[in-house]
């Protein structure tokens, strides 16, 4: 059996960071990182325009109440203000100490870190390394790791979360190269294993987003937090749905729709196109179901809308932006200083996730903890983007609760053992399950199954809801989670064998598709990003609070629990 004092499973930001405060705080501590991908693959790379921080080089008149106020209001009072207070404060120490880390932000001319426009903040506060933002931190962040000696058990796949009563002991993880299948006991167990995109069809999101540590959680018994609310970045770029960033809005792109009309007027009047992202995602989609979307040819009633940079000059595309230049150009033969982008909402992120307190510690329920388990980074809901995440505070979020939850490990393993693991009985478990797999020999085939679910996602549980659209996609989804005991595997083999990892997320996209729809279902209100057609309003009365699901193959147990509010009484939201 493996052993090490903290396993981190996820490399992306969040675990990262966590690692660095874990071994910076104390470097005797044996820390391993288990992650499906390489850590430098991990999808925070392609994060790309920005992190927020109330440091002051372009607007003097910015402070970190104004930033916890725009990221409240963002959320549609729905996250935990205690928990935004620590994000915004706490946001230009770790920016700096990044920077001194030797990320390469991008400059002003007097030699301080530039910082743009970005949607619903009130403020230029966005720093920025061109539009590869996450891909010059993670790049830091994993050097710096790397000094410190840590474990990385890169392209290993956790199967298992090992929980007992009420105690988390470690992971059960396989390995992809050659299928050998290892227990790792820690007294610690951290999950930073990102978000859960290709649940939808059309993700900004990159193929190993598929929700394996929040329903490696969930199928333990842990509960997940407000699962309902999905993010839909408006500029995703059409028909492949990666990421346009909204920093080549931030740096002055127009929406434009089959009229030529920037129509941000009639939604946002005041921010334009740099409302938050629900408000333009929904502006988006009722353009183009108004029949105001654009089609390939240029004629009306298409399925995209077209993001323009014309005006901004080539000089400026291509020094602030140019990786979206490179993506239109090469994903849509399009060249963004001469032609406008097309571009809809695409699946970006999830605001909800595992349940953790400012600590970093997983919650069991509204009132208690999971002994030795923590999470951070968009698995974790702590909650800070309530119902709706402003840009640029994901990255953000990753590093300052990746550093609190790395600083709580630090000081929780101290004075702990090693838990009690039986590691037959796990590894057991674990051959006849993939086993299991292996030896079936149904009649479906994993993609079919995945791309009828993410169908199913898209078209019951998208921007617009209503109860009847979302009953009728559980019923499809159910029918859909009955056929998986009949899925057929081609490849019986050892070496690389990605169709069973395909085969495996599929039961976590099942499991967090299911979760989503299901809180989606009970929350009869619109709130951010859960937009219901048949309950338009807010309802404080009812909803101003958290769902926590608890999944049972049996069925999803819906609990709520309370939001904290400490500084902005919630109000009606405008732009
Ligand atoms: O549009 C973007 O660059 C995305 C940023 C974010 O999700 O924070």
């Amino acid at each position: 059996m493996l052993e090490h004092d903290v396993v981190i499973v996820g490399g992306g930001l969040a675990g990262c960071r966590a690692a660095l405060e874990i071994v910076r705080t104390d470097p005797s501590i044996n820390l391993a990182m288990v992650a499906k991908t390489h850590p430098i693959r991990s999808h925070s790379v392609a994060a790309q325009g920005g992190i927020a921080a109330t440091l002051k080089n372009v607007d003097d008149q910015d402070s970190w109440e104004a930033h916890a106020f725009d990221t409240v209001k963002g959320s549609d009072y729905l996250a935990d203000q205690d928990a935004v207070e620590l994000l915004t404060r706490e946001a230009p120490e770790v920016v700096i100490d990044l920077e001194h880390l030797g990320v390469l932000f991008s400059r002003l001319e007097d030699g301080r870190v530039a910082q743009r426009a970005f949607g619903g903040h009130s403020h230029k506060r966005t720093c920025y390394a061109a539009d590869k933002t996450g891909h010059a931190i993670l790049h830091e962040l994993y050097n710096n790791i790397l000094q410190y000696g840590v474990s990385v058990y890169d392209e290993w796949y956790a199967l298992r979360l090992i929980l007992e009563d009420n105690q988390a002991k470690g992971v059960v993880m396989y390995r992809l190269l050659d299928g050998e299948l290892q227990v790792l006991r820690a007294k610690a167990v951290m999950f930073a294993t990102g978000g859960y995109g290709r649940v939808f069809n059309t993700t900004s999101n990159d193929f190993a987003s598929t929700g394996d540590g929040l329903s490696l959680a969930a199928m333990e018994g842990v509960p997940l937090e407000d699962m309902e609310f999905v993010q839909f970045h408006p500029t995703g770029l059409y028909p492949a749905g990666v990421l346009i960033s909204e920093a080549v809005r931030g740096e002055g792109a127009y929406l434009i729709n089959s009229q030529g009309d920037r129509f941000m007027a009639a939604y946002a009047p005041k921010q334009m196109e740099l409302a938050p992202r629900d408000i333009t995602s929904r502006a988006i989609t009722t353009e183009i179901r108004a029949s105001r979307g654009i089609q390939l040819d240029g004629q009306a009633g298409g399925p995209f809308v077209h993001l323009d940079l014309r005006h901004m000059g080539r000089e400026k595309i291509m020094s602030r932006v140019p990786f979206c230049w490179e993506e239109a150009h090469r994903l849509a033969g399009v060249d963004a200083v001469h032609q406008p982008i097309p571009v809809r909402p695409t699946v970006h992120y999830s605001m909800g996730g595992i349940p953790v307190n400012i600590e970093g510690q997983v919650r069991s329920g509204a009132e208690g903890l999971i002994d030795n388990f923590f999470a951070a980074g968009e698995c974790a809901c702590v909650s800070v983007h309530g119902a709706n995440r402003l840009g640029s505070n994901s990255l953000l979020e990753c590093v300052v609760y990746g550093r609190r939850t790395g600083a709580t490990i630090a000081r929780y393993v101290q004075n702990q053992k090693l838990p009690e693991v039986d590691e037959q009985q796990y590894l057991q478990a674990a051959k006849d399950r993939l086993q299991k797999l292996l030896d079936q020999s149904g009649e479906y085939r994993i993609d079919q199954i995945r791309q009828q679910l993410q169908d199913c996602m898209a078209e019951h549980c998208g921007v617009f809801r209503t109860d009847e659209i979302i009953t009728e996609g559980l019923t499809q989804f159910k029918a859909l989670r009955d056929q998986y005991p009949q899925i057929r595997l081609d490849d019986p083999g050892k070496v690389w064998n990605t169709e069973l990892i395909e085969a495996l997320e599929l039961q976590s996209l099942m499991v967090v598709g299911e979760v989503i729809m299901t809180g989606a279902l009970q929350r009869r209100e619109s709130r951010g990003a859960h937009s219901r057609e048949d309950f338009p309003g807010r309802d404080d009365q009812n909803f101003l609070q958290h769902t926590l699901a608890y999944y049972s193959p049996a069925g999803i147990d819906l609990q709520y629990m309370p939001v904290t509010i400490t500084l902005f009484e919630p109000q009606e939201r405008k732009y």
